[in-house]
C-alpha cells in the first residue's frame, strides 16, 4: 500500500490567492508534501506563475500574459480579490518559487500551460531552471499537451513529466509508457482502484487533481493514490491524521 502524500494546488488556493508565494507558502506552513504551479511566458520570456493565458481573473490587470512584459507583471496584484487581506501579491516568476524552494523540501509540481498557445521551448527554458537549481530530485512537470512532456522527457529524462487528461484514456498506464513516461495526472473522476492498481504494477505513478471534498480524498486515498492534488492541504492532512 502507498501512502497518499498531499500535494497543494496552485499553493492552497482554496483559502489564499492562488499560484502566489504566500499561498505557496501557507501549503508549507500546513505541512503539504508538495505544491503545485502553473507558468506561462511573458513576451520577453520569463517563465511566470499564473493559471490562466489572460490575467483578468486573477489580477488587477488585463491582456494575454504573453503579451506583457514580466516587468509589467510584476506591477499586478494577485490578490486583489481578497481586499485587504494579504496585501499586495505579485504573480511570482518561476525562479523566485525555486529561489525559496532551496529552503525548504517540498515537492514542486510544476505545470506548463502550453495546451492552446505554444510557447517555444518553453520545455528546454524550464528544465534549465531546474537544474541550475538543482532541483530535479523534487521537481515534476506536467502538461495537458502530452507532446510537450514526450519533448521535455527527451531534454532530460530524469526529470520526471506527467500527462494531464480530463477525460478517460483507455489502460492509462499503457498510454503513459508508450509516451515513454511514468506518471499520470488525472482528472479525479475519471480514476478507479482498478486503475491505480494496474499503473502501480506497471511502475506508473498516479496523481489525481482537484479533489477539494472529503469523500473525494478519503476515496483517492483508501485507492494508495500517489498524491492527490488539492486546493485544501490543511484539511487533506487533517483528513489523512483521523
Ligand atoms: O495539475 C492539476 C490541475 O492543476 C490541472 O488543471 O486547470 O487547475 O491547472 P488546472
Ligand atoms: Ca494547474
Amino acid at each position: 500500500m502507498r501512502k497518499t502524500k498531499i500535494i497543494g494546488h496552485r499553493g492552497a488556493a482554496g483559502t489564499h490567492p492562488e499560484n502566489t508565494m504566500i499561498s505557496f507558502k501557507e501549503a508549507e506552513r500546513v505541512g503539504a508534501y508538495g505544491i503545485e504551479l502553473d507558468v506561462h511566458l511573458s513576451k520577453d520570456h520569463v517563465l511566470m506563475v499564473i493559471h490562466d493565458d489572460k490575467v483578468d481573473r486573477t489580477t488587477n490587470g488585463s491582456g494575454w500574459v504573453k503579451d506583457l512584459k514580466a516587468s509589467e507583471l510584476k506591477e499586478l496584484d494577485a490578490s486583489y480579490k481578497f481586499g485587504d487581506k494579504y496585501g499586495f501579491c505579485g504573480i511570482p516568476t518561476l525562479e523566485e518559487v525555486f529561489e525559496w524552494a532551496l529552503s525548504n523540501e517540498l515537492v514542486i509540481n510544476v505545470e506548463l500551460k502550453n495546451s492552446l498557445i505554444d510557447y517555444p521551448d518553453i520545455e528546454q527554458k524550464t528544465i534549465n531552471f531546474i537544474n541550475r537549481y538543482q532541483l530535479k530530485q523534487r521537481v515534476f512537470l506536467s502538461s495537458f499537451n502530452h507532446e510537450s512532456m514526450v519533448k521535455a522527457n527527451m531534454i532530460d529524462p530524469s526529470i520526471e513529466a506527467a500527462i494531464l487528461y480530463m477525460e478517460k484514456i483507455y489502460e492509462p498506464w499503457e498510454y503513459a509508457k508508450k509516451l515513454g513516461l511514468r506518471s499520470i495526472h488525472p482528472y479525479h473522476r475519471t480514476v478507479r482502484e482498478d486503475i491505480v492498481k494496474e499503473c502501480h504494477q506497471h511502475n506508473v505513478s498516479v496523481r489525481p487533481f482537484t479533489i477539494n471534498d472529503e469523500a473525494g480524498m478519503k476515496k483517492m486515498i483508501s485507492y494508495s493514490c500517489d498524491a492527490i492534488i488539492t486546493d485544501y492541504p490543511e484539511k487533506a492532512l487533517k483528513l489523512k491524521k483521523r
